[in-house]
């Protein structure tokens, strides 16, 4: 029976990357995104073209009990889900704090602090019952960095950091791999990234900075350093690092 790895929010950008890498790896692939049905059927055909294993879901992952349902049908279904990639992110742009809601913030929180818990709690019994497993979680710079306009993404992102060192803590021991790998930079991401840009001013990014520049984080690069974390030998894990191009600043040496 192949492996398999959960992919919560499984766009064009890191998330259906990953997803291509692990199973070109040989892993049966679980894809969960929100709203995109036409998305995440391509992504799922464009790994079974490749002659890879792979199914969609279609779930609001902060709807009440939906990642609970998606973990229990996935091992029900398909079989014990041995690495699992967190990829939703929180970000809504720059917002002052008269701009920020109560409900926005909440909303922030729940992708990316409450609903990583609701992975932890649901999978890791099953995990340690097993004796191994892999949560890998995708960051962002504002997990180590606040500034202006991102109280509900730093606020949250913050969290999410603090709770991978947290599960690490307790559950290292047991054999349970975690690792925040925080994304330091642009990334080519039509689906996030494109989207609150807008079509255009993306496109116009991409043709200063991305493509052949390299200068935005090429999500099919990215997917290389997501499986080797995953397959390191628990006698040398990595449970933080970051990535950025080359042509970017680290977050430390920015001036704000
Ligand atoms: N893109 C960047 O420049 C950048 C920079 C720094 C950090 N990051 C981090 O990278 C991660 C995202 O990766 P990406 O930008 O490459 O995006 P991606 O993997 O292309 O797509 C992420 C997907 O998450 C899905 N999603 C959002 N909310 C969801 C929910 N409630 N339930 C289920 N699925 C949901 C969306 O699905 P639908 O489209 O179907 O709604 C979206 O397509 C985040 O953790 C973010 O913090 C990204």
């Amino acid at each position: 029976m192949a492996k398999v790895c959960l992919v919560l929010g499984a766009g064009a950008g890191i998330g259906g990357n990953v997803g291509k890498k692990f199973a070109r790896e040989g892993y049966h692939v679980a894809l969960c995104r929100r709203s995109d049905e036409e998305g995440l059927n391509k992504i799922v055909a464009e790994i079974e073209a490749e002659g890879g294993s792979a199914s969609g879901h279609l779930v609001n992952a902060v709807k009440e009990g939906a990642i609970e349902d998606l973990i229990e049908a996935v091992e029900a279904g398909i079989g014990p889900i041995d690495v699992v990639l967190y990829n939703l992110g929180s970000q809504i742009g720059g917002r002052s704090l008269e701009d920020t809601t109560l409900k926005v913030f909440e909303l922030g929180w729940q992708m990316a602090t409450m609903g990583l818990f609701r992975v932890a709690k649901t999978l890791f019994p099953r995990m340690v019952e097993r004796g191994s497993g892999t949560l890998l979680v995708t960051s962002a710079t504002a997990s180590v960095r606040g500034n202006a306009g991102q109280h509900s993404h730093a606020g949250s992102m913050g969290g999410r950091r603090m709770l991978c060192q947290t599960l690490n803590a307790e559950f290292a021991s047991k054999g349970i791999h975690v690792a925040h790998i925080l994304i330091d930079g642009a990334v080519d991401a039509p689906d996030t990234l494109g989207k609150m840009m807008g079509a255009d001013a993306f496109q116009k990014l991409r043709e200063a900075r991305g493509l052949e520049h390299d200068g935005l984080m090429l999500p099919e690069k990215m997917a290389e350093t997501y499986f080797h974390v995953s397959q390191q030998h628990r006698s040398a894990w990595t449970h933080e690092l970051d990535l950025r191009a080359f042509s970017d600043l680290a977050w430390w040496n920015h001036a704000a």
